[in-house]
């Protein structure tokens, strides 16, 4: 028998920097084959031509060459790959259309937390927008207005006074600019705290905390400009001391779990909560079904373990038989490399120099970008998640800025203050 027999194959469903670092760390594994990357960028390789949303496509393919799956992003969660995989004995990793409800209705995440105690944010729902602005006008405090479905991080809108929540509800029920996924809405009580991020890896009966993180959502320095998809993200954070990521393993990530399972719906995979800190307590804004991006690159570069394991370990329902996950002392952190104007327009097509240069302590992972006759060249907003680990926050703060000096385009552009509140916090 073929030595490479015992290996397996991975099909990695996405594009982005999130999935580049996946493939990233399953590389390292002696018991993974050839990685393919549906549709993948210009960094990954043996990239497959399906779109994410193509679930016959993907399936054909990962039955052909006898793959397993994993899935990055949440559009193909949302459309129920995971169902249709498993009806037809693939294997993939990621939870089934019901259970990625949890991400792809707020209006369902945000029922089943109350009614499962899990500490979020007051609110109503509304699919009337008359009734969505009296109720915005007969409140005193500040309204945050999330359309129900996915709307690629854009459908939340954080208002200061109720005149900003009735152009967010008119914005959303009356002129449709999410399109079905806004004919719901929920209005919710703004709390100003510190965000975090705690994903954990489940298996439906129990889950594992993976190392505790922190992005930066806006665009420009100091947190100030529209939300994009995420500009940097550092672990570990210290935000989350030990004792605080205890309580929210246990009342939040525990109890999220044993309440799908309980409810007949469990959920294996990354189960992300997206926390504000306030007081102390943890309030929980909304669950993601996967990964963060990007902080699945500064977490995968600090994983110590083999990653294939666990997934495995989540696909089986075995994870209570592996160790916790090993993690370097060391600090990782992703800084986004963007195009000028993101995330409004930008120019593509732009070449980038200074990606081959060998450096021990970081790795350049690629999001928007696509290779053609040998050169690399920018082809979306989030274009490079530059990510480096130090021994202290400040080192990594100061390796990852180096490496990011020698990579050039035109119209690049970068937040430079990345990690540096975790300094304020230390
Ligand atoms: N209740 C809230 N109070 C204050 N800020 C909020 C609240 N809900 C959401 N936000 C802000 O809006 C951002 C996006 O909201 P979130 O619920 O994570 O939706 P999505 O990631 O799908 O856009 C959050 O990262 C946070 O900064
Ligand atoms: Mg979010």
């Amino acid at each position: 028998m073929r030595k490479d027999r015992l290996l397996t194959d991975v099909l990695i469903v996405g594009s982005g920097g999130r999935e580049h670092a996946i493939g990233w760390k399953l590389s390292q594994s002696k018991k993974i084959g050839k990685i393919f990357f549906a549709p993948g960028n210009g960094g990954t390789i043996n990239n497959v031509e399906i779109p994410v949303e193509d679930i016959d496509g993907l399936a054909e393919f990962a039955s052909e060459k006898n793959c397993l799956t994993i899935v990055g992003p949440e559009i193909p969660l949302s459309l129920g790959i995971v169902d249709a995989f498993t009806e037809k004995g693939l294997r993939i990793f990621g939870p089934t259309k019901a259970a990625a409800q949890i991400e792809s209705s707020k209006v369902w995440a945000k029922n089943f937390m109350k009614r499962n105690n899990i500490l979020t944010a007051q609110f109503e729902i509304f699919d009337d927008a008359k009734e969505a602005k009296e109720y915005a006008k007969s409140i005193d405090y500040s309204l945050v207005v999330k359309a129900d479905g996915l709307a690629a991080g854009k459908g939340v809108i954080v208002c200061n006074n109720s005149a900003e929540a009735i152009d967010a509800i008119d914005e959303i029920l009356t002129k449709n600019r999410f399109g079905s996924s806004g004919s719901k809405i929920i209005l919710e009580e703004r709390i100003d705290g510190e965000e975090a991020s705690f994903i954990a890896l489940s298996d439906g009966n129990i889950a594992i905390p993976m190392a505790t993180s922190q992005d930066h959502k806006r665009i420009y320095d100091g947190d100030k400009g529209p939300n994009t998809g995420g500009m940097g993200a550092y672990s570990p954070t210290a935000i989350i001391d030990d004792s605080l990521a205890e309580m929210i393993q246990k009342d939040v990530i525990e109890k999220t779990i044993n309440s799908m399972k309980k409810e007949g719906n469990p959920f294996k995979g990354f189960l992300y909560a997206g926390i504000m800190l306030k007081y102390g307590k943890p309030y929980v804004l909304e669950f993601n079904g996967r990964m963060g991006d990007p902080e699945c690159q500064p977490i995968m570069m600090r994983l110590d373990s083999d990653l294939y394991d666990y997934i495995n370990a989540s696909i089986d329902g075995t994870l209570s038989k592996l160790p916790a996950m090993l993690w370097k002392k060391q600090t990782a952190i992703c800084v986004v490399l963007a195009s000028k104007g993101y995330p409004g327009v930008y120019q593509k097509n732009e070449e980038i120099f200074g990606l081959d240069l060998e450096d021990k302590h970081s790795f350049v992972f690629h999001a928007g970008t696509k290779r053609e006759n040998g050169k690399i060249l920018t082809y979306g907003g989030r274009v490079l998640g530059v990510t480096a680990l130090g021994d202290t926050l400040d080192s990594a703060i100061s390796n990852v800025y180096s490496r990011i000096e020698k990579i050039s385009w035109q119209n690049k552009y970068f937040r430079k203050d990345i990690g540096k509140k975790g300094l304020l916090v230390l």
